[in-house]
């Protein structure tokens, strides 16, 4: 289908891809078993073969698009791989659950949702339903007002209660509606408004530790301080506890209820929790329910994004983020690089039984990636039964950890060079930086190529040490990018993105819903009643829950024995 079809076609009835199929276990499908045979046939096979073999490898397994050059020739695969990989994509029927994911169908089938955050970054010119009604107006509507807020912050128009112009942006929220904003602002803090004679300075509060609230607001003085309450439920425990404890400090300093309208705004798609919190909803910026939270960084959680790097910067972060989703909906699969991603991926978690994934950037500015992709992967495909309620027979998402490649060399590479736990890489680089210091970004650039080579190919001197001895044989991606601007960063996480997209459709998951969190909360609700109850409540956890609890209500007050 065209996408002007798909765009225009309100009439269309809501479709699911899997409904056109009966089951069949994955493990089942031809496709599988014909990868599952061709890993054992290549086996044995060594990347330096690989490579020694056919001098062009690294350019038939190279794909460049939306900026974003994709190497996947380090991974332990021959020829005979991605067209098998692409056939059983084909048998999952990975383009209808594109086609169905950009038309606005409830593929979050557990929460009867649409799965539309593709729509936050499509122009406005665009045509995106949920249930017959076209999101697109309201999308832009929201992106206009949060234009003119952040215009006014950035040039002092917008004041605090006293008049004092607002310097300070604290932003609190949790999960996707802290990773998002807190990766973004370090990303872009080159383009962020600092260096101005009016600087703004930006603050990410999460933990529900008030640790975390004094110390980023310690210095601060309230009469310039704005607060972005970011929660898209605007039940989220430890946000709700955080904001509490900012208007109660924002109070003390300015004396006065009036003060939270000019120094407190709200992100959320619940409008009666907002007002019941106290904030005007005036003062409130929507998002919805077909936009999840770890999908959520072009929604208004971005806001204290715009604010930072301003509005047309934002703009072009979008930009960035359409180019790569529209590259992944129109894209023939074998060049699609957040499919090719994906699958490899399936690969490697699946065939090669490697359950753990090393996110190394070599970029400063993106140290908190690692973080934020832990949540995007984890969150979304860390799942133990298929989209219809089966037990899933295969491991889904591997672990997805991380740091900046330069410093993890010094610190955990030791394991992924010699250790015996098996971790495919995925490095990220940049040819330019942000700031011209080119010999540094040589530097730098010569350790991330080193360390994908190190891990490919290993030592072949003979002879050596065994304790010297380095195998190779590791799997890893590079992705190198030109420069870390915002168009850049939006073309890398929608590439991500819908990886993790095409993960869950081949595992058959549901990668937008998250119940198995709320054990936890619920467990915890009943846990703070008792830590609250004066005197030796009955506890009746299990017998190290129990002596837990004792152990801290006996401990908790300095004081106390
Ligand atoms: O508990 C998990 C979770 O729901 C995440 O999925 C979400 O990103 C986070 O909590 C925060 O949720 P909210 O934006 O509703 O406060």
């Amino acid at each position: 289908m065209n996408s002007a079809i798909r765009d225009a076609n309100p009439a269309l009835p809501p479709h699911r891809a899997s409904e056109h199929t009966a089951h069949v276990e994955l493990t089942s499908r031809p496709a599988w078993k014909a990868l599952a045979a061709h890993q054992q046939a290549i086996s044995d096979l060594h990347l330096r073969r690989l490579f020694a073999d056919d001098a062009r490898r690294s350019e038939r397994m190279a794909c460049e698009a939306a900026g974003v050059y994709f190497d996947y020739s380090k991974n332990r695969i021959t020829d005979a791989t991605l067209p098998l990989l692409l056939r059983l994509a084909g048998e999952c029927g990975l383009d209808a659950h594109i086609a169905a994911m950009f038309r606005g169908d409830n593929i979050n089938l557990t929460e009867h949702r649409a799965v539309l955050h593709t729509a936050l970054r499509a122009p406005e010119n665009t045509k995106r339903f949920v249930d017959g009604i076209n999101v697109m107006p309201g999308i832009h509507a929201v992106l206009k007002r949060m234009a003119d807020f952040a215009r006014q912050i950035r040039n002092g128009a917008w004041r605090g209660f006293s008049g004092k112009r607002i310097c300070n942006v604290v932003s609190i929220g949790i999960g996707g509606s802290d990773l998002g904003p807190s990766m973004a602002y370090e990303a872009l803090r080159h383009y962020s408004q600092r260096d101005s004679g009016f600087g703004l300075h930006f603050r990410f509060i999460s933990s529900v530790d008030s640790n975390d609230f004094l110390e980023a607001t310690r210095d601060l003085d309230p009469a310039e301080t704005l607060f972005i309450i970011c929660s898209k439920s605007f039940t989220t425990q430890e946000t709700l506890s955080n904001a509490h404890r900012a208007r109660a400090w924002c109070l003390q300093g300015l004396g006065h209820d009036q003060a939270i309208g000019r120094h407190f705004v709200a992100v959320s798609s619940n409008a009666a929790g907002v007002a019941a919190f106290g904030i005007d909803v005036a003062n409130m910026f929507s998002t919805w329910d077909w936009v999840g939270g770890r999908y959520s960084l072009c929604s208004a959680v971005g806001l204290s994004t715009m604010i930072a790097i301003g509005p047309e910067n934002f703009r072009a972060m979008l930009g960035g983020f359409h180019a790569m989703d529209e590259h992944f909906r129109t894209a023939p699969l074998a060049q699609n690089l957040p499919v090719l991603h994906g699958l490899l991926a399936i690969w490697n978690a699946n065939f090669l039984k490697l359950h753990s994934v090393a996110v190394l950037p070599y970029e400063h500015y993106l140290r908190r990636l690692p973080a934020y992709l832990q949540q995007l992967a984890m969150e979304s495909n860390g799942k133990q039964v298929t989209i219809d309620g089966r037990r899933v027979v295969y491991p889904t998402s591997p672990i997805y950890w991380g740091e900046s490649g330069i410093n993890g060399q010094h610190s955990f590479f030791q394991l992924l060079h010699q250790g015996t736990a098996r971790v495919a890489c995925d490095f990220i680089g940049f040819c330019q930086s942000a700031n011209a210091h080119a010999a540094s970004r040589d530097l730098l650039m010569a350790n991330m190529f080193a360390q994908a080579e190190a891990l490919a190919f290993g030592n072949t001197a003979t002879g050596l040490d065994p304790h010297r001895v380095v195998d190779g044989n590791h799997a890893s991606n590079t992705l190198l990018l030109a420069a870390l601007t915002p168009e850049a960063l939006g073309r890398l996480i929608a590439f991500y993105e819908h990886s993790v997209f095409t993960q869950g459709v081949i595992w058959n998951i549901n990668s937008f819903d998250q119940w198995g969190v709320e054990l936890g909360k619920e467990l915890t609700t009943r846990t703070m009643a008792e830590l609250e109850t004066a005197g030796e409540p009955q506890l009746e956890h299990d017998s190290s829950t129990n002596a837990l609890i004792q152990r801290y209500r006996r401990l908790r007050h300095a004081d106390d024995k």
